[in-house]
């Protein structure tokens, strides 16, 4: 196969980056809004980070957006905080909240920054869980219905695209992690009644998405890991195969379909897992059609068939934490492994742009659907130097080969419309506040110490400003 040097990238294609609410926003007191169950996580649970003030975008907003549009961002990634917006049970819509946000969504518009909104990213208000236990409850469908509604209602007339839930893969297989489980000891089974009351919100918002924007798209954004097979042996396949479908195909394929695969069915059934599917709920599925698929991607994973002799690798990672990291490995299921072709990260993600390019022709085969990035960065370690400025070449050059990779799946006939890395300033990792910085624009504070929250543009911000405004032409270096 032979490629001119630079593939093409779609005039309007959506350049920019991505961030949610609780990771960046901060004010969490401020405007009327009430705590999210991730704000008590942050403050107790180690090592997250305390989000009650994070890169304060909240109070520096019109600045951020000021520094997007002067490195050429024709797009912008956010969320919206569900509590901000609707701060209590009694369902009354808090004016400050909709004032903050449609300021946001209006400075993004007049400088020319196509807003790409998530509905609903981790940040679940304390009176929803209060209510009806979080997302263990069928009670939540109507709640975050009328949420998605005052959304669409509020900031329907600019915002045409819209992302669902961000990464329910992730919050089911991670449900720990992010908050969903709340620590079940019997989370095996319950997780799949967990997201099938998930499917069923992703269909309210798809559903009323289209009945109240105008042509306004919506779809669902996963947390897409392809998994590569360790070896061609034959059981390797299928230890791959069925590592991808309980990490992330048995999502997909739901939302595409708008129906439960064969493979989760007989899943269940082997498991005796009962999803409580109610009479009608199937029906009401299958009105909500997706539009696109959003797409974070910053990695690959290997898979392969269990040992059952397998005994936990401790202390693999790169940054040295011992037993911060260890590849699972499910008896029957599957097991995931280092990929020695491939560099990682501090935090042993591995680095592979390659992924980017796989990933997006895999899911063009499967689903034929457009789809845009709404995640992929490089978290690193970072701080000033002597000069006052941040020199990032690693993170340049994990964007650069990323970006050239949905570059080369567009010339291989996927259809992309956007690049949206995480993310545009540092922000709050889910699991290692600022100590894994992300940004393009660095944020001035460390986890303890608020410093002056100054913004300062990395090396990286102007050599991604290049790209963007080349439409993908000035890489900053030959590329094969
Ligand atoms: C994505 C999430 O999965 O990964 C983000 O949508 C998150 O919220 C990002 O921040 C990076 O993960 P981490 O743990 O490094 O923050």
């Amino acid at each position: 196969m032979k490629y001119s040097q630079n593939p093409k990238f779609p005039d309007g294609f959506l350049w920019g980056a991505s961030s949610a609410a609780w990771q960046v926003e901060g004010g969490t007191d401020a405007g009327g809004r009430t705590p999210a169950i991730i704000d008590l996580n942050s403050q107790t649970k180690k090592p997250y980070a305390d989000n009650s003030v994070a890169s304060d975008h909240y109070h520096h907003y019109k600045e951020d957006v000021a520094l997007m549009k002067e490195c050429g961002f024709t797009s912008y990634r956010f969320s919206l905080s569900w509590s901000r917006i609707i701060p209590a049970a009694d369902r009354k819509v808090n004016p400050k909240g909709i004032e903050f946000y449609n300021n946001l969504i209006n400075e993004l518009v007049a400088a020319g920054i196509t807003p790409i909104v998530t509905l609903y990213h981790y940040d679940m208000p304390v009176w929803v869980d209060e209510k009806y236990g979080g997302w263990y409850d069928r009670g939540i469908i109507d709640e975050f219905d009328y949420y998605c509604r005052v959304c669409f209602e509020h900031f329907g007339d600019r915002v045409k695209y819209w992302l669902s839930i961000n990464e329910q893969n992730m919050q089911i297989i991670y449900g720990d992690w992010l908050g969903v489980s709340k620590g079940s000891k019997n989370w095996f089974e319950e997780k799949w009644q967990v997201n099938h009351i998930m499917n069923m919100c992703h269909a309210k918002a798809v559903v009323a998405c289209h009945e109240m924007v105008e042509d306004g798209k919506i779809g669902p954004v996963p947390g897409y890991v392809p998994i590569y097979p360790e070896t061609c042996k034959p059981e390797d396949q299928i230890g791959a195969l069925n590592a991808e479908e309980l990490t992330q195909k048995i999502w997909n394929d739901f939302y595409y379909y708008r129906e439960y695969s064969t493979f989760v069915q007989s899943y269940w059934k082997e498991n005796k897992i009962d999803p409580k599917i109610l009479p009608g709920d199937m029906e009401f599925m299958k009105e909500a059609k997706i539009d696109f698929i959003a797409v974070n991607c910053y990695r690959s994973d290997v898979g392969k068939w269990p040992d059952p002799t397998f005994k936990q690798e401790i202390g693999l990672n790169k940054s040295g934490i011992k037993g911060d990291f260890t590849y699972p490995n499910f008896p029957g299921e599957y097991a995931l492994a280092r990929n020695p072709f491939v560099e990682v990260t501090d935090w042993d993600w591995h680095i592979d742009p390659v992924c980017m390019r796989y990933s997006l022709r895999y899911m063009w085969n499967l689903y034929h659907l457009p789809m845009v990035i709404t995640e992929a960065g490089y978290g690193a370690h970072e701080d000033v130097d002597e000069n006052g400025e941040i020199h990032d070449p690693e993170r340049i050059e994990y964007l650069r080969e990323y970006a050239y990779n949905v570059g080369l799946a567009i010339q291989d006939g996927v259809e992309v419309f956007g690049f949206n890395p995480w993310s545009f300033t540092d922000l709050l990792s889910t699991g290692n506040g600022m100590a894994k910085r992300y940004g393009l624009v660095f944020v001035n504070r460390t986890d303890d110490d608020l410093r002056d929250l100054r913004r300062i543009k990395k090396e990286s911000f102007y050599w991604y400003s290049r790209l963007i405004k080349s439409n993908g032409t000035d890489w900053g270096k030959e590329m094969k």
